[in-house]
């Protein structure tokens, strides 16, 4: 996502970076098949889909699909992985560090591929690809790499007759169903804490994105992790993916993506063998400029906030609250500066806005967008698809917008941004926190005391004063109330991969000191 010390290009503002990198020719792709125990399968069924580039809507290629049966297999062959006594469960624990730094290392050799082929399944543009996208994959298996072998258990003090220690074991097979607007950062975050734990993984890409998970199966063989620890199953979601989630040989499912699938996950769960759930859904997170803050600075983030990924995040900053004192001086500065974002080809490194991923996203954001006229708020700027452009929506912004409307209620998930207008900052606290979400917010402003209270108030995973979109590998993320369960990155996601035990022992001798 993005990161601080980038443009909006996702191009480094350190010009020693130059020259840009640029996309490489990709004439056939290599892997497009099911990868379980190290090898390349067929689906059981025999079937396959396609998976399209959203910036030209052509088909890129067929891709073997999964289904339940394909899913047993995996699990089959993470459970061996599992099995006592196997290579992965005897591996000493910083050789499993040093085969996350392998393949580290790999992405690091194949990151032009990787980006280019990104941009053509997912319609990021490149250099977003190339510097984000790459940069936080690497960054998140070297954190967890570090990791590995440092997860400690504690000793209590019973009394003396007893010796207690706790031991972190891996939790088992691991399942995990991630969406399509960061395929290869989402595979990073899942399987790094995993395998960082001991664990084994299935793992199914979304059907929209399969291409660069499915290069990166071939990476974890060359890396040389044991056949079975990490298995992934292109597929669909009601088939696929439903099939992980009740699956009575998996351990624990972490899924990424809508709050309604979130909750058949967590049901799913439930209902077959009460498999632990993290879940990373949604969000409709606040962004709360105070008058007191650096106006240009708050322009910029909150922009980048709402547009970043054409607004394809969980995190996009769709609801700006803007104290009544600026509101006029920012609308105008945001509307100035969402009128240079530059749409088009993803792979032209000047391209800053790629299209939506496919048909039924764009329908739903333009649908979203004419619900915003219809009700009264304020077009600014946008609010179209970008003539002849196919997939494309321009960046758009709405001002005067209501706390009742339904761009100020509901996922829009597209390149809108809702401008809102507040007097106090109890009034802006209170509304931020009228929903049911609770990912992310922020809050820009130049005084300490008020960034400290104001971030205490909000009801969110994470809150960010005077940037936005500012993750890090070591920082936990995840969601309050709908947004989520659990959380990823960071020292905290070592608790949802690791099981607890704690080991007893009766001494014949007492202790004594
Ligand atoms: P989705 O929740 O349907 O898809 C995410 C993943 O879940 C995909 O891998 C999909 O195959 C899988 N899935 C779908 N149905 C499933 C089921 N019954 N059982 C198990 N897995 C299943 O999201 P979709 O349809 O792609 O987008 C719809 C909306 O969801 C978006 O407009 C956005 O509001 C939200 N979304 C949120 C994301 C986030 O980062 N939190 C990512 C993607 C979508
Ligand atoms: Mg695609």
């Amino acid at each position: 996502m993005a990161q601080n010390g980038t443009t909006e290009n996702g191009v480094p503002s350190d010009p020693a970076a130059l020259p840009l990198p640029q996309p490489c020719k990709i004439s056939e792709i290599k892997h497009t098949k099911i990868f379980i125990n190290n090898e390349w399968h067929c689906s059981v069924k025999g079937k396959t889909f396609p998976t399209f580039n959203p910036a030209t809507g052509g088909k890129i290629c067929e891709v073997e699909e999964a289904d339940k049966a394909d899913v047993d297999k995996a699990v089959e062959a993470a459970k061996a992985a599992m099995k006592r006594g196997s290579p992965w469960r005897r591996m000493d624990v910083s050789s499993r560090g040093r085969l996350l730094h392998k393949l580290a290392d790999l992405l690091e050799r194949d990151r032009t591929v990787l980006a280019t082929m990104e941009s053509m399944d997912s319609g990021k543009p490149f250099l977003q690809s190339f510097f984000i996208d790459l940069d936080g994959s690497i960054k998140t298996l070297r954190y967890y790499a570090g990791w590995a072998d440092k997860i400690h258990g504690k000793t209590m003090p019973v009394d003396d007759n007893f010796m207690c220690f706790t031991k972190h074991e891996p939790v088992g097979v691991c399942g995990a169903i991630i969406p399509w607007n960061f395929p290869l950062l989402m595979f990073m975050w899942k399987i790094a804490p995993a395998l960082c734990c001991g664990n084994a993984v299935v793992i199914k890409p979304a059907e929209q994105t399969p291409l660069t998970a499915l290069h990166i199966g071939a990476l974890i063989k060359e890396a040389g992790f044991p056949p079975g620890v990490v298995n992934i199953v292109p597929g669909f979601g009601p088939t696929a993916g439903a099939a992980i989630a009740s699956h009575m040989g998996i351990d624990k499912v972490a899924f990424t993506g809508s709050v309604e699938v979130g909750q058949l996950i967590k049901e799913a769960a439930a209902k077959s063998n009460l498999k632990r759930v993290t879940l990373e859904l949604g969000g409709k997170n606040p962004c709360i400029v105070f008058a007191d803050s650096d106006l240009q600075l708050a322009v910029q983030e909150a922009q980048k906030g709402a547009f970043y990924n054409q607004g394809q995040c969980c995190t996009a900053a769709s609801r700006v609250f803007v104290e009544e004192r600026v509101y006029d001086e920012f609308v105008r500065l945001s509307v100035e500066s969402a009128k240079k974002i530059v749409a088009g080809d993803p792979m032209d490194p000047r391209t800053s806005h790629g299209p939506q991923i496919n048909q039924q996203q764009f329908e739903k954001i333009l649908e979203l967008v004419e619900s915003g006229k219809r009700e009264g708020a304020k077009l600014e700027c946008g609010g179209h698809a970008v003539q002849d452009k196919g997939l494309f929506i321009q960046p758009t912004i709405f001002s005067d917008v209501k706390d009742h409307m339904r761009l100020a209620k509901e996922e829009i998930f597209g390149p809108v941004q809702c401008i809102m207008k507040f007097k106090s900052q109890e009034e802006a606290i209170e509304r931020a926190n009228s929903t049911h979400y609770g990912l992310a917010a922020a809050v820009f402003t130049r005084s300490v005391d008020r960034a400290m209270s104001v971030s205490s108030a909000l009801e969110a995973g994470t809150v960010w004063v005077n940037c936005y979109n500012a993750l890090h590998a070591q920082a936990p993320f995840g969601g309050y109330k709908m947004s989520g369960n659990g959380r990823e990155l960071g020292e905290y996601a070592l608790a949802e991969y690791t099981e607890v035990k704690a080991v007893t022992i009766k001494l014949t001798e007492q202790l004594t000191v």
